[in-house]
């Protein structure tokens, strides 16, 4: 048994790092910003927006304070062609998602409609088809764990059903799905700068991505009081900009992103290189094993049997793990009133899923301990379970 504790110990993510790793920089940047007294919606934030367009291939980007604010915002602008989500109107996710999804939808006005995800643990487009209903006004996919969904079936789905398809690529910003980033596939999408992910600020922040002209004006309006370019209210509003010193410093780490996902890409072929062969769990696709998708790696999420002795025994050696989103997809929480949602399959996943350490900072090194540690707790448990090790 892998009892004794580590030298060191390897947190689930290491949040001095988004700070200390680039201190000296972000010192600067803030000299900088601080100097100019340029606080709100000043250059830092349209240099931003204008590279992450740029880097997503997509023609706007509106900087907004947090990815949930992003969706309620994204929906809204999206739906206000048509009048608007009017009550009763129903927007379909997937439940193995943050429960930030489902608020959005809640707050846009509509019923947010839990599905199933498939064995990717992504949205599965048979559940969503079979949840559409004449009240059905859009589909919401999470890319979840840096990974696109299958965004061929949900267009098509769209296009046939007449329906909105609105991204939540809070978890994803520069995964693709034959050649296109997720962001770009809907009407619009909503990524988060949240510290721990993919790309991170030292606070909150996130961003709305559209192709659409007019959605992009309504999207910046509603994000800055109804105001529009010329300063004129075009309707209610809200207060949801990224601040100009966080969007400085994204701008700053959006130059070197491309490298931080080949990193993660690198990790996540290490993970499975070490654990390919541990019948008691599940990895997630390997990068490189689907010629349809780039994966980035935002989380390593893989099905554990015995997940919480794993967990328990993963912690006595100085290893973080986490729960997704606490430990309960959306519908099962109480206080939400999904629950009378029938979702087997999410169910049983959230009984074994678990996510292992993943960022940037991760060595080689420290995958192989967690890899040891985790083979050493199944040494010589028996779970009965098959080996189900590829999905
Ligand atoms: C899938 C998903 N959707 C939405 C959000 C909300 O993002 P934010 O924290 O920027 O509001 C997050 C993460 O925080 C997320 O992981």
């Amino acid at each position: 048994m892998h009892t004794a504790a580590l030298a060191r110990s390897i947190p689930f993510f290491p949040y001095p790092q988004v700070f200390l790793s680039e201190e000296d920089d972000l010192v600067s940047i803030f000299r900088d910003v601080g100097r100019r007294g340029a606080f709100i919606l000043q250059r830092d934030v349209a240099h931003f927006e204008e590279n992450l367009a740029r880097f997503l291939n997509a023609r706007h980007a509106i900087g907004v304070a947090n990815a949930t604010d992003g969706l309620l915002i994204a929906l809204r602008a999206a739906c206000a062609e048509t009048g608007g989500l009017e009550p009763g109107s129903e927007v379909i996710f997937s439940s193995h998602t943050m429960v930030a999804t489902a608020a959005a939808i809640h707050f846009a006005g509509a019923t947010p409609v839990p599905v199933e995800c498939g064995a990717d643990h992504l949205i599965d487009p048979a559940a969503v088809e079979a949840a559409i209903t004449p009240r059905t006004r859009a589909i919401l996919p999470t890319q979840l764990n840096g990974r696109t969904a299958d965004m061929d079936a949900l267009e098509s789905l769209c296009a046939r059903h007449g329906l909105l398809l609105i991204e939540d690529a809070a978890q994803a910003l520069g995964a693709r799905f034959r050649g296109r980033c997720a962001g770009t596939f809907g009407a619009a999408a909503a990524i988060s700068f949240f510290p721990a992910k993919l790309l991170g600020c030292l606070g909150d922040g996130g961003a709305v991505i559209t192709g659409d002209s007019e959605i992009a004006a309504r999207a910046a309006a509603l994000h800055d009081h109804g105001r529009g370019a010329d300063g004129e209210i075009r309707g209610w509003g809200l207060n949801s900009r990224l601040d100009n010193l966080q969007a400085a410093i994204l701008d700053y780490r959006l130059q070197k992103y491309g490298a931080a996902l080949e990193r993660r890409r690198a990790l996540a072929q290490a993970y499975r290189d070490a654990l390919a062969d541990v019948e008691e769990i599940v990895l997630p696709p390997g990068p490189g094993g689907d010629p349809d998708r780039f994966d980035v790696y935002q989380n390593y999420e893989i099905e554990a049997q015995g997940r919480d002795e794993l967990r328990a025994s993963l912690a006595a050696s100085g290893i973080g793990t986490l729960l997704p989103w606490g430990g309960k997809a959306v519908h099962q929480w109480e206080a939400l009133g999904l629950r009378t949602a029938r979702l087997p399959r999410t169910d049983r996943l959230f009984e074994s899923v678990l996510l292992l350490p993943m960022h940037v900072w991760l060595t080689e090194e420290e995958v192989a301990e967690i890899a040891g540690a985790i083979k050493d707790f199944y040494r010589g448990r028996v779970f009965g379970g098959r080996n189900r090790n590829e999905r």
